[in-house]
């Protein structure tokens, strides 16, 4: 990979241990993919935050970086492990919150910015159309390539921390316009109901497109919110971090439609809900937020459980970033929730926070939220905003 002579140095360690490591890291990326060379990079996302993940060895790689690692560019941090200020509420013992803090310690010391979300696009990384970045999350990743229509890998958290702290990105993969073209078309016949079908529809062409980049036709409308599922979804179950949907996603790519079609049905959808449902009836836990809620979703389930109580045999949690619950806490939105019984899981979410042995089962509108969740050895449950509300209420899935 041809390298500047800046990068040399870094290479050769005159800029610090940090810049050597991360230089290190790139370039061995950069060769196993065929880059020809770093290219800048605008922003970056951080994953693997949570010290569940880390563990004391991730601790202290994190520790070394920290010594004179300092980010170049925007970088934004996935969620931790905990709630980083209520996190005794939902039940986090001493110790971990102890190492958990070491880690955020190490993070900041970097200058990366401690926002402890998967949806940075809405707290402010939110990078323009084009525009390389270097994004590990894999529903933050699919949202930027597909949604904004910017150029990211799928990358993991060191080789994102590495590119953080250089600038810069082997030019490999999604960064290169022929590797952005469509695999398969994907025909949507399928009607989308409610909420968690955004879901449902990603398990199914996920599936279906098989690490292929499918362009969706059929689809009128979407929301946000359901896009950010989706993404969450289809990527999870199998398709590359990139998709376009006709009349919705930017597709100004000049490319030839795929010739391979499939063709996405009612029954498809049945049998994602299949797929991704235990028989499972009493829900230990509901958890909305994966990816974490935008403010206008808070702002539903606060409607949603107005005057209501949630079950003594059920925790509900709502995920979000810190700034989402300080707008909700202006607009009563927490008060709200809380009153009924609810939690907030800010910085943290289902997937990371160490829930195993915790809860039995588990009920959300997220399929990813569903896919993690059997790794923590949960029954799962997908379902409606207003189905997950009343398991809450109810403590049962009806
Ligand atoms: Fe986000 Fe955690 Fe889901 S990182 S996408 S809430 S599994």
């Amino acid at each position: 990979m041809y390298l500047t002579e800046r990068e040399e140095k870094m290479l050769n360690g005159e800029n610090g241990y940090a810049a050597r490591k991360s230089m290190e890291i790139l370039l061995a990326l950069g060769d196993i993919y065929g880059a020809e060379r770093l290219i800048e990079v605008g922003s970056v996302q951080v994953a693997g935050v949570s010290y569940h993940n880390l563990g004391d060895a991730g601790l202290e790689f994190l520790n070394e970086l920290s010594k004179d690692g300092r980010v170049k560019v925007l970088t934004t941090l996935n969620p931790a492990g905990m709630d980083l200020e209520n996190w005794r509420q939902l039940g986090i013992s001493e110790d971990f919150a102890e190492k958990q803090n070491l880690v955020i310690d190490a993070f900041e010391k970097m200058g990366i910015l401690i926002s402890c979300t998967c949806a940075p696009y809405l707290i402010g990384n939110l990078p323009r159309y084009g525009e390389h970045v270097a994004w590990s999350e894999s529903s933050a990743v699919t949202f930027a390539n597909s949604v904004i229509g910017a150029k990211t890998n799928r990358e993991g958290g060191p080789s994102a921390l590495a590119a953080a702290f250089v600038g810069k990105t082997p030019c490999y993969g999604l960064h290169l316009d022929q590797n952005r073209i469509p695999d398969i078309q994907v025909h949507v016949n399928a009607r989308l109901n409610k909420f968690s079908d955004w879901g449902a529809l990603g398990y199914s062409i996920g599936k279906k497109a098989a690490n292929r980049i499918p362009y969706i036709s059929g689809i009128k409308e979407a929301e946000l919110d359901e896009l950010k599922s989706f993404c969450a979804s289809v990527v999870t179950y199998g398709s590359k971090p990139l998709f376009y949907i006709k009349g919705i996603t930017p597709c100004s790519e000049k490319f030839e439609l795929p010739r391979d079609v499939i063709v996405v049905e009612d029954k498809d959808l049945r049998e994602a809900y299949e797929n991704i449902n235990d028989e499972v009836i009493d829900i230990e836990l509901v958890c909305i937020g994966c990816p974490h809620c935008s403010i206008k979703e808070v702002a539903k389930i606060a409607e949603l459980v107005k005057g209501r109580k949630i079950s003594p045999n059920t925790e509900f949690w709502v995920a979000t970033s810190r700034f989402a619950k300080q707008l909700a806490d202006k607009r009563g939105y927490t008060e709200v929730i809380e009153k009924a019984g609810g939690k907030f899981a800010c910085d943290t979410c289902m997937a990371v926070a160490p829930l195993k042995g915790r809860f039995k089962s588990v009920a959300t509108t997220s399929a990813k939220g569903c896919y993690y969740s059997r790794h923590n050895k949960m029954l799962t449950k997908m379902g409606s905003l207003e189905e997950c509300i009343e398991a809450a209420v109810t403590g049962k899935w009806n």
